[in-house]
């Protein structure tokens, strides 16, 4: 039987998923076990530039009553029309592959539920990593494990940003032009320097671990647009790099989550930091596994194709809804009760201040419990820098507050992972 495929949007992701699909056809059809091909790609407006000009069609109503079409690629991107187009293509009994991260971490659990109900799948291996298995790995391959800890760098473009500022000397503008350039950053680049696409990620993989939907307007979430050359010089005297971090812990005694998004200094010697360029590295515990080590280009058109169609090929394959990925929605008071609140949990940070004397130092030793200081090239007489002992947020707000009346003022502030 020959199944039919739909394409909604044909840009980066879009257009990689029609090339891949057409230069791999055999051994995909293979192992979906069923002739495919794609009937329709869906766009707003003529493009008379694109190939399979045959194929094209500005209109979703044409392709989500044609009952020929069994599969719909999801790779326009925002919530709306994405949302309206999926939830009506998964009403008309077609499954979905996205690669819609935000789609998912904002009405993941309903489009679950909705594809439950009728009897098809929303597949959404291409919204996290690019072209690394993780979803799949997560609720499949790890099902036997409960999931203590997931730690990541989920977002290509800053990671590609932070690899060329302090090995290439690239300005943050250059950097993130060149991201553009290679078809890595949102259309949006905001959602990437400013944390948020990372934020929407960790979100679809705690959902994933912990069974109910986790939204990112409840996880505290910084980006990487205050980060300085000297802090850079400072990581590398302290021994370590800094990288955008996404993590999620359950703590064993409470159940609840600890979920951020922040900068972190991060060890030489921990494996997450020599994930550098675009690449991801996502690291898993399980309490059987230990440590499971995910790695692989996070973003661009061909990775990110490769995973959309992994999903082609399971929802080809699958005659029912794949019970295991599913998660339950939340709502605030529940997501309240779940989510530790990340100003109370302690954790050692990376500090940059200016003195206003040098003889403040004294100061500085005593609440700080005699801390190493850390040195770069150039560095001014009144500036120091070092790693403080545990504080939570709060606490060490609180601290540099009082310091600030003193006229000691913050320069830099990074935590460790
Ligand atoms: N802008 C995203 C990134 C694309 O850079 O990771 C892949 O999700």
């Amino acid at each position: 039987m020959m199944k039919k495929i739909a394409i909604l949007g044909c840009g980066t992701v879009g257009s990689g998923v029609a090339e891949v699909f057409y230069k791999n056809r055999t051994s995909i059809e293979q192992k979906a076990g069923c002739q495919l091909d794609i009937k329709y790609i869906y766009v707003r407006r003529p493009h008379p530039e694109l190939p399979w000009q045959d194929k094209l069609c500005t209109d979703f109503d044409t392709i989500a009553n044609d009952p020929e079409v069994h599969i719909v690629v999801e790779v326009m991107g925002g919530i709306e029309p994405a949302y309206r187009f999926v939830k009506t293509c998964l009403q008309n009994k077609k499954s979905i592959a996205t690669a819609n991260k935000e789609l998912i971490a904002c009405k993941g659990a309903e489009l679950l539920a909705i594809a439950k109900q009728n009897h098809v799948n929303i597949l959404f291996e291409a919204s996290v990593g690019g072209g690394i298995p993780i979803i799949r790995p997560l609720h499949q391959c790890l099902g036997a494990n409960e999931i203590d800890d997931i730690q990541g760098i989920l977002n290509g473009t800053t990671n590609f940003i932070l690899t060329k500022m302090i090995r290439n000397g690239m300005s943050f503008q250059q950097a993130l032009d060149k991201a553009s350039e290679l078809g890595y950053a949102e259309a949006d680049p905001s959602a990437d320097v400013d944390g948020i696409d990372a934020c929407r990620k960790i979100c679809i993989l705690a959902s994933l671990a912990y069974g109910k939907h986790i939204y990112p307007e409840y996880v505290h979430c910084e980006g990487i647009t205050h980060l300085t050359p000297q802090d850079v010089e400072y990581a590398k005297d302290w021994g370590g790099v800094i990288k955008l971090i996404a993590k999620a812990t359950r703590c064993p005694q409470t159940r609840k989550i600890s979920i951020e998004v922040a900068p972190m200094l991060v060890a030489d010697e921990s494996q997450l930091s020599t994930v550098d360029d675009v690449f991801n590295g996502i690291l898993v515990t399980g309490d059987a596994t230990g440590d499971v080590l995910f790695y692989g280009k996070g973003a661009g058109k061909l990775p990110t194709a490769s995973s959309v169609i992994s999903d082609v090929i399971d929802c080809a394959k699958s005659a029912d809804t794949i019970d295991t990925l599913y998660w339950e929605d939340c709502t605030a008071q529940e997501s309240a009760s779940i989510i530790e609140n990340w100003e109370l949990l302690p954790v050692q940070s990376y500090l940059r201040l200016q003195l206003a004397d040098r003889c403040q130092l004294e100061k500085i030793r005593e609440i700080f419990s005699l801390p190493v200081l850390l040195a770069r090239k150039n560095q001014p007489e009144n500036e120091i820098a070092f790693v403080t002992p545990y504080f939570s947020p709060e606490q060490l707000n609180g601290i540099l507050e009082n310091l600030k009346k003193e006229g000691i003022s913050l320069l830099g502030k990074i935590r460790l992972l």
